[in-house]
């Protein structure tokens, strides 16, 4: 049987997963595409040489992460015809029209399955099973860290500064936790899984995106009394003619398929007319789920023929799209509020599907949610109730996203 070269570029979490996994699944590997996978060599800073690994290699894994020198290892194996796996969604959402551009051009493969949600294989089901379906929309719990504290913050009545410190001891996240908790990760990932569903060139810096930070106990209650779901939300659909990428946090309806997604699982639900709806979900990092991941964009890439992605079109980005508005106003406890926020409401065309007014005196606060309207509309009303004097803070909002599918 002939071997297959396979050069490992990093070797930290998951790149040493990996080396063990491609040890521990050559055989299996070896019977599905007829070659036995080996590795031709191991790039750290301080191990191997760059250019000796891509001449005795078939395919380079690059799981380095970070954008140089990933980006100029990964363009050169794609240049001189080597395929190419990734982790790295860094460099896809920053640099995405020049490699898969390289890889169309050289008319190998480019795969990246691990550098979305995980062990997820929302990459592989939107670019085979879904190839031909016209997909409208796609939403994802991408990103683990933000999950799992949030899913805490409602399980223990945590407020976000200590669930983000019981997620740090537990390895959930990071020291710097900032692009996790800011949401700038689950852009990266959104401009990617866009990209794969709408054919568009898109990038990270046309994802609008919002982090966790701010959410609050009294947020998580609400979303609890009403047996909503509060999760880290990014989604990607056609609007208008256009795209809409953003991530921000969202009140999810309990029967929404992303609404029981809990701890550090990813989850990916892609909308199209001929299918209703797909929720693929999975654990959303780890060095051996991650190797398992990649292992199967090898396998994937072994087996003829490689599907060069096609070349992205460029994508009008709409911004202001319709939702539901959770709107939470701590005010003074005295007679006419509520009819002077229901006519700002009104004159905005804001229309009001339920009011909840809890606490007396100093404690008093109306919980509001709104019906679907243009997010410009919604915010122009919340602007102008902000002036309100009773208003004793600013006000609070959160869009809800309030389809089931049944
Ligand atoms: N960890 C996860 O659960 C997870 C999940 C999904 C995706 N990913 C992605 O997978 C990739 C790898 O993540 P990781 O957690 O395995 O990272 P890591 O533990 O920090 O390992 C990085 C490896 O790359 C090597 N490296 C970094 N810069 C290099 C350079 N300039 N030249 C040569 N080698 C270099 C490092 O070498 P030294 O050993 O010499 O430092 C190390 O071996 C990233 O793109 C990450 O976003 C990770």
């Amino acid at each position: 049987m002939t071997s297959f070269s396979v050069g490992l570029l990093g070797h930290g979490t998951v790149g040493a997963a990996f080396e063990a996994l491609l040890g521990e699944r050559a055989d299996a590997v070896a019977k599905t595409t007829g070659r036995r996978p080996e590795l031709s060599g191991v790039l750290t800073r301080s191990r191997g040489d760059f250019d000796d690994i891509l001449e005795r290699s078939d395919l380079v894994v690059e799981l380095m992460g970070g954008l140089e020198p990933a980006r100029e290892y990964v363009l050169r194996a794609l240049e001189v015809g080597k395929p190419v796996v990734t982790a790295n969604k860094q460099l896809l959402s920053h640099h995405g029209d020049e490699l898969f551009g390289a890889a169309h051009e050289a008319g190998v493969d480019l795969r990246f399955e691990a550098a979305v949600g995980g062990v997820v294989p929302a990459i592989r089901v939107l670019h085979e099973t879904l190839a031909a379906a016209e997909v409208h929309r796609v939403h994802g719990i991408v990103n683990g860290t933000t999950n799992f504290i949030l899913t805490e913050m409602t399980r223990t009545g945590a407020s976000y500064t200590e669930a983000l410190a019981d997620a740090q001891r537990l390895g959930y996240a990071e020291a710097d936790p900032s692009d996790d908790v800011n949401g700038r990760d689950a852009a990266a990932k959104m401009a990617i899984l866009a990209r794969l569903a709408f054919g568009a060139a898109v990038s990270l810096d046309q994802v609008t995106y919002e982090g966790i930070e701010h959410v609050t106990a009294a947020d998580i209650a609400y979303a609890r009394e009403l047996g909503l779901s509060l999760k880290l939300i990014g989604t990607a659909e056609r609007v208008d003619g256009g795209l809409s990428v953003r991530v921000h946090p969202a009140f999810l309806n309990a029967r929404h398929p992303l609404a029981s997604v809990d701890g550090s699982f990813n989850a990916v639900t892609i909308e199209s007319p001929a299918i209703t709806e797909i929720t693929l979900s999975g654990p959303g990092a780890g060095g051996s789920q991650t190797a398992s991941a990649v292992l199967g964009d090898v396998v994937s890439a072994m087996l003829p023929p490689p599907v060069p992605p096609a070349p992205a079109a460029p994508v009008e980005i709409v911004s202001d799209i319709e939702s539901a508005f959770y709107l939470h106003l701590e005010v003074a406890d005295r007679p006419g509020v509520l009819a002077q926020i229901a006519e700002i409401l009104g004159l905005q065309g804001v229309s009001v599907k339920s009011v909840v007014q809890e606490g007396l005196g100093a404690d008093a606060r109306l919980t509001i949610v709104v019906h679907p309207i243009r997010e410009s509309k919604f915010l122009a009303a919340v602007s102008l109730i902000g002036r309100l004097d009773f208003l004793r803070v600013s006000p609070r909002w959160i869009r809800v996203i309030e389809e089931v599918f049944e």
